[in-house]
């Protein structure tokens, strides 16, 4: 049985369970926003035997239920909120000293800031624009893929997702323009749609003269997303830092 590093580097609190081969001690979770994909986050993080408490909007206006003697049994905090609100949730977990799983989207302007509050405090904070790992191979393809633009191809990215999301374009489709710009040196345009209740496709679109060169990702559910943030949360325990989850999800 492999137990990885990570799982021994936090004070756990419960009995430990195996998941995928790794050793997992449970944590207490405080998960913010039980919306969509929070409620999915809770009932994976407690088949994984983790303890979830959830706080309501009603309850932590600003986040101002989220002080240092609130916090004191919780392990680790997840974010699954709106753009709204997640910049003071982070400000207040970080100043409880509390690490941190954010899920939330569209504040990514406010990185640096949040990373200076993060490495001040000595903290470890995980934000993801997509925590399904398919998305995070797609950003892999996305960059190799960059190199069509050298030889005549027009790329373009659209993104569909529901009516109720808040943020557009999505952080995901920023994300992947991010990957190909940063091989390529162009900048997509991205195109976004909201209908029905998609959960999230995402499309890479190459169109040339002779051919055409289409790449997507389609989400069947948000279970992936749960998945991803709970094994970020386990993998983030008991480190401090900023990361982003592309780039540590071959770890988990
Ligand atoms: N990174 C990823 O892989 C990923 C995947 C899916 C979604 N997301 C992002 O996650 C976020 C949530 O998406 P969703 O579809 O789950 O949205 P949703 O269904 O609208 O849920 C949002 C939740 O946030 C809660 N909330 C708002 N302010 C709060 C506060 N101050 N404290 C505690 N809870 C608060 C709301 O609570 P009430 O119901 O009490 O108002 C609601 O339950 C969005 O930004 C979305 O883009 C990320």
């Amino acid at each position: 049985m492999f137990c990885s590093r990570a799982a021994y580097m936090f004070s756990y609190r419960g009995l430990p369970g195996v998941f995928g081969g790794t050793l997992v001690f449970s944590m207490i979770l405080l998960l913010l926003g039980h919306g969509k994909t929070g409620s999915l986050v809770a009932e994976v993080a407690r088949q994984r035997r983790h303890e979830v408490r959830v706080l309501r909007a009603a309850d932590n206006p600003h986040g101002s239920a989220l002080t240092a003697d609130n916090l004191r049994h919780i392990d680790l905090v997840i974010d699954f909120t709106t753009p709204h609100a997640v910049l003071e949730n982070i400000s207040a977990s970080v100043h409880a000293a509390k690490n941190m799983v954010v899920g939330t989207t569209g504040w990514y302007g406010e990185l640096a800031h949040a990373r200076q509050l993060v490495e001040n405090s000595r903290t470890g904070l995980l934000f993801g624009a997509n925590f399904s790992i398919g998305v995070n191979l797609f950003f892999d393809i996305a960059r190799t893929s960059a190199a069509a633009l050298e030889h005549g191809y027009y790329g373009q990215i659209f993104e569909r997702h529901h009516v109720h999301k808040k943020d557009a374009p999505s952080g995901t489709a920023v994300a992947i323009r991010r990957e190909v710009q940063q091989a390529s040196g162009s900048e997509l345009e991205i195109t976004s749609f909201r209908e029905g209740d998609v959960v999230g496709m995402h499309q890479l679109v190459y169109d040339s003269p002779n051919d055409n060169i289409y790449l997507c990702h389609d989400a069947k559910s948000r279970r992936g997303f749960a998945e991803g943030a709970v094994r970020a949360a386990e993998w983030l325990a008991g480190k401090q830092g900023f990361y982003d989850f592309k780039d540590v999800w071959r770890q988990l």
